[in-house]
């Protein structure tokens, strides 16, 4: 935990400064509402011994000035993760010329608010430039490539990432077989220490995660991966945590969570809960705004369960703005406010989860 401490000093000291907030009144809702009132979650999961409670947010959604209130209580949110911003079509557009502007306005947000900063990611096989995808490299240049882009973005944000916890974002295909991008077909896995070795070389303090879905459950997936962390470590490879992604339906949170946080704890990994949303299919109804929130109070009592859980990062906070309508037409509601910034059920059952 040494490696926090200069973060965590800046959350404490700004929390205090932060007077309690109450639910969001402004709109209404056709549905139940939340009803409890609290200081804010991240001020729960800190009373609960976890490090933050976070979101995920994006730079578009900063010209929201009621979004940005919530965002910016550091008592409500005590981490945040750049949804889009730190990835690397945006850092490194052009080979060698790499730009971090849209990635410091997350993290100038962050560290004004005296919110904890997660990077994501280094290296994943979505939103890549077409350089990288389509260029045609060899080994040694590939590998050169990676160790260069992850030294470099970590490297600019040395110090003042949390974790850099997206190493490497979804390394597998749901049957286990490595996901076959650009990265494995060109180098099979010698990018993922390449790329692991460059961060901790940029970073000695920030904790190495490789991030993953569908790994919250036993099955050949969670197994690849659990089999991944044993040969990095076996080789001397840096590798400090796994980012359990967590975008999970309504009524379908694995019910072996617990026991399959277990098994990649017994690997001596710490581990997150780095995307968490749980979708239904609309229309929303009372029934499944219920059973959402009973589904965020397994999940945020999972973490609990262990220490080595360090906190819990939602993917965003509200409706308004969450990435599952694009990609799944006709589901949505995932998030624990609406789309009108009201609290739904869902935010009194992470409050209930934190409170045991
Ligand atoms: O930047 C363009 C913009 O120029 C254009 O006008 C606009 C039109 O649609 O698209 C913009 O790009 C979008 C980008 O987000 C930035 O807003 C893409 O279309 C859109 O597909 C992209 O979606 C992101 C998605 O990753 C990409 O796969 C989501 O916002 C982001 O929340 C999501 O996050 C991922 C995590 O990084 C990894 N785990 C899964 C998670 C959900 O897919």
């Amino acid at each position: 935990m040494k490696a926090f401490t200069r973060l965590l000093t800046l959350v404490s000291l700004c929390a205090a400064a932060v007077a309690s907030p109450t639910p969001s009144a402004a709109a209404t809702s056709a549905f139940p509402t939340a009803t409890s009132v609290v200081s804010g979650l991240h001020a729960l999961a800190k009373a609960a011994g976890k490090l933050y409670f976070g979101t995920a947010t994006d730079n578009p959604e900063l010209t929201d000035t009621p979004y940005v209130a919530i965002l910016d209580d550091n008592m409500m949110f005590g981490q945040i993760t750049a949804a889009n911003s730190m990835k690397w079509d945006a850092t490194e557009p052009e080979q060698g010329v790499f730009t971090f502007d849209q990635g410091d306005v997350i993290r100038n947000l962050a560290q004004g608010n005296g919110q904890l900063l997660r990077g994501h990611n280094c290296v994943w096989h979505e939103q890549l430039p077409d350089w990288v995808a389509f260029g045609n490299f060899t080994f040694d240049e590939l590998i050169s490539i990676v160790e260069n882009h992850c030294g470099t973005l970590v490297g600019h944000y040395t110090g003042q990432i949390l974790d850099a916890d997206k190493i490497r974002a979804e390394p597998f295909n749901d049957d286990g077989t490595f996901q076959e991008d650009v990265f494995f077909n060109t180098t099979g896995t010698a990018y993922i220490p390449a790329a692991l070795n460059a961060a901790r070389a940029a970073d000695a303090n920030a904790k190495l995660y490789i991030n993953e879905f569908n790994i919250e459950f036993a099955g050949p997936k969670a197994t690849a991966l659990q089999n991944l962390i044993t040969q990095l470590k076996a080789d001397g490879v840096p590798i400090d945590g796994v980012g359990f992604q967590s975008h999970f339906i309504v009524g379908e949170v694995p019910g072996d969570l617990v026991q399959n946080f277990q098994s990649f704890v017994d690997l001596g990994v710490e581990f997150a809960i780095t995307e968490l949303d749980v979708r239904m299919t609309l229309p929303e109804t009372d029934e499944l705004l219920a059973q959402q929130k009973q589904d965020y109070e397994t999940v945020i009592n999972a973490c609990l369960a262990f220490t080595e859980c360090v906190g819990v990062t939602i993917w965003d906070f509200t409706d308004k703005f969450s990435w599952v309508p694009g990609a799944f037409p006709s589901q949505g509601a995932a998030c624990p406010w609406d789309d009108n910034l009201v609290r739904k059920p869902a935010f009194d059952g992470i409050v209930t989860g934190f409170q045991g």
